[in-house]
């Protein structure tokens, strides 16, 4: 299992910095959810874990292993699976193609990791066929996430996957999200709104306030009322 290692990560948009020597570990096997008001810099730390924007300072390392300068394909291929933040799907593609066209192009399209996505999204099972246009906002949240499951990531980083969505689905991704910590032990960064999730679902989690994190530890010590501070919106 391979752990995730951000340290002193400086981050930005033209000529302002957003993100200011940020580090965070996430050992391998372990959930750690990452929390924070709108606009601090989750997304962007996720970001640049993914490859999709350049560290300005610091470094990401995976596996021991330094991550800047490969592309984001490359990082998928090292096994970090990441579902961004909305509901990001080929609209004009069924969600059977819309699986499989991800599984091909990471050359892992067998028949079992199909099977195994599924099984995780029953839901996903009877709309194979459909237009992934046409799905609810919490079917496409759902198909997103089986996508980055298809490759058989290493490590899942989840950006708010409740957001938007009403909550019998939250309950169903929530379960998902357990099922694949507690029985896979896969390793996970889920940034996540509801503290309550956060803290049942996670081993560790981190505050982010302005671009910094401000508060981090293991949820089994955590107390809720700290965070209402730091995070109510
Ligand atoms: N492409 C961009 N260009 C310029 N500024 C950006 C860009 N993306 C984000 N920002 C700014 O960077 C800061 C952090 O944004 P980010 O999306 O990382 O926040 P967030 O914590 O994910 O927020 P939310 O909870 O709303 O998703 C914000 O001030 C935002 O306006
Ligand atoms: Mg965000």
């Amino acid at each position: 299992m391979s752990s995730l290692s951000i340290t002193d990560v400086v981050v930005g948009y033209g000529r302002s910095d957003v993100l200011f020597e940020v580090s965070l570990d996430v050992p391998a096997g372990d959930l750690v959810c990452l929390m924070g008001r709108n606009g601090v810099g989750k997304t962007t730390l996720l970001n640049a874990v993914a490859g999709l924007l350049t560290l300005r300072s610091g470094s990401i390392s995976y596996d021991g292993r330094e991550l800047s300068g490969l592309s984001a394909a490359k990082r998928a291929r090292r096994g970090i699976g990441y579902v961004p933040q909305g509901h990001a799907v080929f609209p004009q593609l069924s969600v059977r193609e819309n699986l499989l066209v991800v599984a091909e192009r990471e050359g892992r399209a067998d028949q079992s990791a199909f099977d195994e996505v599924i099984d995780l999204f029953p839901a996903l099972a009877t709309l194979l066929g459909r237009p992934a246009g046409l799905l609810s906002g919490g079917q496409a949240k759902q198909l997103a996430i089986a996508r980055a499951l298809i490759t058989r990531p290493d490590i899942l980083i989840l950006d708010e996957p409740t957001e938007g969505i009403q909550p019998s689905i939250i309950h169903q991704i929530e379960d998902t999200i357990a099922a694949l910590h507690a029985t896979l032990g896969m390793t996970m960064l889920l940034v996540e709104q509801y503290v309550e999730f956060a803290l049942r679902l996670a081993d560790r989690y981190a505050v982010m306030d302005g671009g910094r994190i401000v508060s981090a530890g293991e949820t089994a010590s955590a107390d809720p009322a700290e965070f209402v501070g730091l995070i109510a919106i």
